[in-house]
């Protein structure tokens, strides 16, 4: 748990629909510095919607958004990096063609007058790399020539270029193999120690209980427990996720 009190953010009451489907309904969601929070749930259970919200890309119908203590609103993609939340979709979004700096870059190469800036672009590439220990050979190779958890390591760097404080990972290990995995495991408690504040999506219970210091369960689009991962069983977090037991818990402390 994060030494501050004040989460980075804070969400309540959170409800989007689309048209007839409830993908949320009044959910919670609390993040603090230096604390990873796993999102889990069965397929459809609203994972990604949340994500989305969080991200600006969607819009909540209802809830309650607080960034530092700061009621806040995301209304876009920009507004979340401006706010210092930085996500990695369940696509990578990542371009094989090009190579490793010039996707950390994409959409906003820095130039130094009318030309690039590659020395510049390069070196920030190295110094994020490294800052995620990463061990990509070099900020030259194109895409194409990286492992799957090479490239889901170049798309966590990426979100470290805009310096952001919340960073969310929507499946990074999904497609991995098991060493993959592992490396991508050692990024993301990297960013805990970095300070950020990350929320973890996964379906991979190994992966989740690795890495995660709470884990927050959805189900049909409504929260179903809330779990400290150090104390709590496997098969506690399954049942809430297949609905085995229903926890209505007290709702988290409202927002002023
Ligand atoms: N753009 C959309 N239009 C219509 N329905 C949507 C849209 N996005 C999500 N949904 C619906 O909202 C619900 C929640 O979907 P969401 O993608 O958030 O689930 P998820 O937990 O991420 O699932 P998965 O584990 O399969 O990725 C589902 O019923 C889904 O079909
Ligand atoms: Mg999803």
């Amino acid at each position: 748990m994060g030494a501050s009190h004040v989460p980075l953010l804070s969400m309540r009451g959170i409800s989007k629909n689309f048209g007839a489907v409830e993908a949320l309904v009044g959910v919670d969601l609390d993040v603090h510095a230096h604390e990873v929070v796993a999102l889990v749930g069965d397929n459809g259970a609203g994972k990604s919607t949340l994500a989305k919200i969080v991200a600006g890309a969607y819009t909540a119908d209802a809830g309650l958004i607080e960034i530092d203590g700061q009621p806040t609103t995301i209304a876009t993609p920009g507004a979340a990096r401006e706010l210092g939340v930085a996500t990695v979709f369940q696509d990578l979004a990542l371009c094989d063609n090009l190579d490793v700096t010039s996707n950390l870059f994409l959409g906003r190469e820095v130039r130094n007058g009318p030309l690039r800036d590659d020395g510049y672009m390069e070196a920030t590439a190295r110094r994020v790399l490294n800052a995620l220990n990463s061990r990509i050979p070099s900020v030259r190779s194109p895409l194409s020539t990286l492992s799957g958890g090479q490239r889901q390591a170049v798309a966590i760097a990426r979100t470290l270029i805009g310096d952001p404080r919340i960073v969310v990972l929507d499946e990074p290990t999904a497609a991995l193999s098991v060493a993959q995995t592992a490396e991508v495991l050692t990024h993301i408690e990297r960013l805990r120690e970095l300070g950020l504040g990350v929320i973890l999506i996964s379906h991979n219970m190994t992966d989740v209980r690795a890495v995660s210091d709470r884990i927050v369960v959805l189900r049909h689009g409504r929260n179903n427990g809330t779990f400290e991962a150090a104390t709590t069983s496997h098969e506690e977090v399954l049942a809430a996720i297949t609905g085995a037991t229903v926890r209505r818990e007290p709702r988290l402390h409202a927002l002023r």
